[in-house]
């Protein structure tokens, strides 16, 4: 027996408690136990039931995802859930917090099933690349029907209680502590003569359009396998005797563990987590963060003040004028009325925040008792700076005075300050209410307690935040300049921007680069170039068909075309004829003759020139870790999870073969393809960009 699981017995029901902190994964040690404990509880003669029941804050979270990819232990999983199911006593689970993947196929193995009223439920597997591999997809579909079960394990979503009950995962939902209310519902259950109930016996579930459905959530899942394997998983529980169907579950479950798909998805779910996590904020306490200031009510500034909002803080935001006051409440009020819409918060909650928690002024005296304020005004140095010097005249000391500039430098906007020790960039993505990614970019002066503010505040807007240091573009946008670069290069020589998205969006990524080019402005890009043209080195190679775009009032979308017609169809699915006589007409300038890439060949260039600019931020020290740069691409440029990031997708490719593409490019333009030194570093000794993300 292991201190994994409690046993204790009150009366005639033994009670297996699992106590494996913090969410009773189902590691080796806790499956061993509770065979254990299964034998213990038959071999007493006093024993007529079992309560399975989770200690702290959750049943089971589900196997424990720090074994995957190590050889298997026995126990194995699914022969726990058959020798709980097929034990002759009267099994009972009783849930509460969350019973997720192994952890509700355990719960599934039981006979009846008790939860509280905030708990949930669900097969999240396909967001770690697989699917259940314990039964859930045979066991599922016998108490909810086929396409309920498929619904369920296809979105991996939480299930909550009163949901779970309706669909016939749970018997009953009952307030009061686990235990208790557990054994009390066991207790009934043997006083009336209930008998053992187990959900393999029961019949199968009607068969349904499966090629439809398999076609369907292939399509939705954008590249990734496992959402429709689940579905012909489903499948074989309609078609195969139970023990068959569970046998074909495994099959494509141990499948799925050895595609990188998996590897990339693990990969995410722990960098998400161990992003925040840096040694320097260890002991570091952040400062106080109730009442938000922000500065500016454009695209941005409104974006940050119903993010605020949203998550419960008070809001003051300055302006310069009122009529520009006005627009910004307007363009507010338009976001939270869109979070109404969607079901985000009550009617109530949206009046509440509009009229008692958000202020509106153009005086900057109505900062003086803000807790931290960001500036979101016109990207431009001389506009910050004053912005800042009057913040520095106005705020309380202690007071965190952030910035959320795309590039300017953060030292010299400190500058502008008696207190460069507070100020912080805070880097917010559009729309900065519903973008997950905050870079939290770090000037040389910033106080530890002022970083750690940043992460505070990244965690109660509910973001990812990523530590950056300064340079142009910080993490995020001096990426996406390389491979937007890399992009225009194979435009000028042959390839199209439509074949170019459609390799990308082939790819996994959620847009391709000119329609994300489209969506953010074209002027946006034409300003940047403009700035860096005075400093551009004459071999680098820009094109400027882009620029005749812009120049000839197309800005995109909200022009109403760009490289995509808008007017008639706002999903710009029409590509804009005109940008191939653009494109035409600059390759004969400059003497091209185009050559045709293949969808493969796209892809390469693109993630050579991502990974490459990618080891340069992490040689230079601007990310930390290469994970926290996988984080970034995530969370603010639709990168494909199921990829895990740039740099762990170059890890899986091995990083000798994307460095040999990166010197393959170079014998075209050694000028752009120069290879980053710690790319060059890791091959020469063997080692990947995973080797840097582990701690000391
Ligand atoms: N295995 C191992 N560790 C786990 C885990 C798991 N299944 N689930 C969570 N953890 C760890 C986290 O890594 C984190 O560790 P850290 O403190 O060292 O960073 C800690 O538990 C707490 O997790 P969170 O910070 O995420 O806490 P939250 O309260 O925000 O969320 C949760 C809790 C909802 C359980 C969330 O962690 C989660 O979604 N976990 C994954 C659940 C899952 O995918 N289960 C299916 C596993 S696959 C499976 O069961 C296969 C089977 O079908 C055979
Ligand atoms: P915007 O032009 O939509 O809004 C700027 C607002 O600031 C305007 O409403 C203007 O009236 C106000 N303003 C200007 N000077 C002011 C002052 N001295 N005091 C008070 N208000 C003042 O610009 P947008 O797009 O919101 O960008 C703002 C900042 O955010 C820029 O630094 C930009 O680089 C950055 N950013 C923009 C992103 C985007 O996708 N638009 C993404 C991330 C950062």
């Amino acid at each position: 027996m292991t201190d994994m699981i409690a046993y204790e017995r009150h009366g005639n029901i033994a009670v297996l408690r699992l106590q494996n902190p913090p969410v009773n994964a189902l590691s080796h040690a806790v499956r061993s136990g509770l065979m254990a404990c299964m034998d213990k509880a038959e071999s007493d003669p006093e024993v007529r039931a079992v309560l399975l029941v989770g200690a702290g804050r959750a049943f089971i979270a589900g196997a424990d995802i720090k074994e995957f990819g190590k050889p298997p232990l026995e126990p194995h999983l699914p022969d726990l859930c058959n020798r709980i199911e097929a034990s002759p006593l009267l099994v009972v689970a009783s849930l509460h917090g969350v019973s997720l993947g192994g952890g509700l196929e355990v719960a599934l193995s039981a006979h009846y099933r008790i939860a509280q009223p905030g708990a949930r439920v669900g097969l999240p597997e396909v967001h770690l690349g697989l699917i259940p591999g314990a039964g859930g997809t045979q066991r599922l579909p016998r108490l909810t029907g086929a396409e309920a079960a498929i619904e369920a394990i296809t979105t991996g979503r939480h299930i909550p209680a009163k949901e779970a009950a309706a669909l016939g995962i749970i018997d009953r939902v009952e307030e009061g502590d686990p235990q208790t209310v557990g054994l009390a519902y066991a207790g009934s259950l043997l006083v009336s003569g209930a008998e053992r109930r187990p959900v393999s016996e029961m019949p199968a579930p009607d068969a349904i359009d499966w090629d439809a459905t398999y076609t369907a959530v292939l399509k939705k899942g954008r590249g990734q396998l496992s959402p429709a394997q689940a579905v012909r998983a489903v499948q074989a529980s309609t078609e195969q005797p139970f023990a068959e169907g569970l046998q074909t579950e495994r099959q494509m479950f141990r499948d799925l563990m050895e595609t990188d798909q998996r590897q990339g998805m693990i990969h995410a779910f722990f960098s998400e987590r161990a992003v925040s996590n840096l040694p320097e904020l260890k002991g570091i306490d952040p400062r106080r963060l109730e009442k938000i200031g922000v500065i500016g009510g454009g695209t941005m500034g409104a974006g940050i003040a119903t993010a605020g909002l949203l998550s419960g803080m008070s809001v003051t935001l300055i302006e310069m004028t009122q009529d520009a006051a006005d627009a910004a409440r307007g363009r507010i009020a338009g976001n939270l009325a869109g979070a109404l819409k969607r079901g985000k918060i009550t009617a109530e909650a949206h009046d509440n925040l509009l009229n008692d928690h958000l202020d509106v002024a153009i005086h900057y005296d109505a900062l003086r008792d803000a807790d931290l304020v960001i500036e979101a005004v016109f990207e431009d140095m001389a506009v910050k700076k004053s912005v800042f010097g009057q913040l520095d005249a106005v705020c309380k000391p202690g007071a965190v005075l952030a910035t959320n500039t795309s590039y300017l430098d953060i030292n010299e906007i400190a500058t502008s300050t008696s207190r460069p020790g507070d100020v912080i960039g805070l880097h917010f993505f559009s729309p900065a209410h519903v973008m997950k990614l905050l870079e939290v970019v770090v000037p040389e002066q910033t106080a530890a307690d002022v970083v750690a503010t940043g992460f505070a505040l990244g965690k109660t807007l509910g973001k990812i935040a990523v530590r950056s240091g300064v340079c142009d573009g910080f993490i995020g946008n001096r990426i996406m300049r390389a491979y937007r670069m890399a992009a225009d290069h194979m435009v000028l020589e042959g390839a199209t921007p439509f074949e170019i998205d459609t390799a990308l969006t082939d790819f996994g990524f959620a847009m391709g680069p000119f329609a994300v080019s489209d969506l953010a402005g074209l002027d946006i890009a034409w300003a940047m170039r403009k700035r860096l043209a005075a400093t551009r080195d004459p071999r680098e190679r820009v094109g400027r068909y882009p620029d005749k775009l812009c120049e000839a009032g197309h800005f995109g979308r909200k022009s109403g075309k760009g490289f995509y017609l808008y007017e008639a169809d706002q999903r710009g699915s029409t590509p804009n004829p005109e940008v191939l006589d653009l494109i035409a007409a600059e390759r004969a300038d400059r003497d091209i003759t185009p050559r045709s890439f293949t969808a493969e060949e796209i892809q390469r260039r693109y993630m050579a020139a991502m990974v490459n600019e990618a080891a340069r931020i992490v040689g230079e020290g601007i990310a930390r870790r290469p994970l926290d740069v996988d984080m970034v691409l995530l969370f603010g440029y639709g990168f494909p999870r199921y990829h895990g990031g740039p740099l762990k997708w170059a890890d899986l490719q091995g990083l000798d073969t994307v460095l040999a593409d990166i010197e393959g490019f170079a014998k075209e333009d050694d000028f752009f393809w120069q290879p980053a030194p710690l790319l060059q570093k890791l091959v020469a000794e063997g080692r990947n960009f995973d080797d840097l993300n582990k701690p000391g």
